[in-house]
């Protein structure tokens, strides 16, 4: 089930920009709306707290106030993995490389191998579902670590590329609270229809 208040708010106040960008910076990933974190944060919580959730693992800079709001119900902490573009100053860490088709970028993304162990139920957190890499690259972190990977949660799936059906072929238990299938800059956005 996706989430209604959030669907409400993107039809409100996303703008939907060329390249099929959909701007949401002002209340999810620039300006925040801390009442809507909270309700995301639940909404997380209702559909992942079966799991035993010991940590919510997300990227920089945008899933960190979400998987926050998360991991205030789920009382565990969260770990973000930092990107770097060189990986000299890499320690004792696990590292993946992320390429972005949105941004054009590629970076190694690292996490301390002292915050992710063998042991712990990783639930990954992110704002955006594009082409699935970054959530490719959390759970190879996670599975480097020795760790289970229990599930995925992103607030806006773009429906339209193939992110989500790759993250669910592989296995991986996806939820996301609003799924995006079209976007036009002058009639908006489409949401999935519920099955
Ligand atoms: P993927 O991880 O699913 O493969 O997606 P992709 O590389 O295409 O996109 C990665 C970055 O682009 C992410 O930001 C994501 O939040 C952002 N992004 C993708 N599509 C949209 C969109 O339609 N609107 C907005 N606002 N952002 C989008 P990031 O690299 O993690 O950067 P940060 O913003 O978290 O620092």
């Amino acid at each position: 089930m996706q989430m209604k208040l959030l669907q409400d708010r993107i039809r409100r106040d996303g703008q939907v920009e060329p390249g099929n960008i959909l701007k949401v910076d002002s209340f999810l990933n620039h300006q925040i709306d801390i009442e809507l974190m909270d309700e995301i944060g639940k909404e997380f919580y209702r559909q992942f707290k079966d799991r035993g959730v010991t940590k919510i693992l997300t990227i920089e800079a945008s899933g960190i106030a979400i998987a926050t709001a998360a991991a205030h119900c789920f009382r565990c902490p969260i770990v973000f993995a930092k990107k770097t573009k060189t990986l000299n100053i890499a320690g004792d860490v696990y590292t993946s490389r992320v390429d972005s088709f949105t941004h054009k970028t590629t970076n190694d993304i690292i996490v301390s191998k002292r915050f992710l162990l063998p042991g712990d139920r990783v639930l990954i957190i992110d704002d955006f579902l594009a082409n699935g890499k970054a959530i490719f690259g959390l759970s190879d972190l996670v599975h480097q670590a020795g760790a289970e990977l229990v599930g995925a949660g992103v607030v806006i799936e773009k429906g339209f590329q193939d992110g989500g059906k790759k993250i669910r072929e592989m296995g991986i238990d996806l939820h996301s609270l609003a799924i995006v299938d079209a976007m036009d800059p002058v009639t908006g956005v489409v949401f999935r229809p519920e099955d």
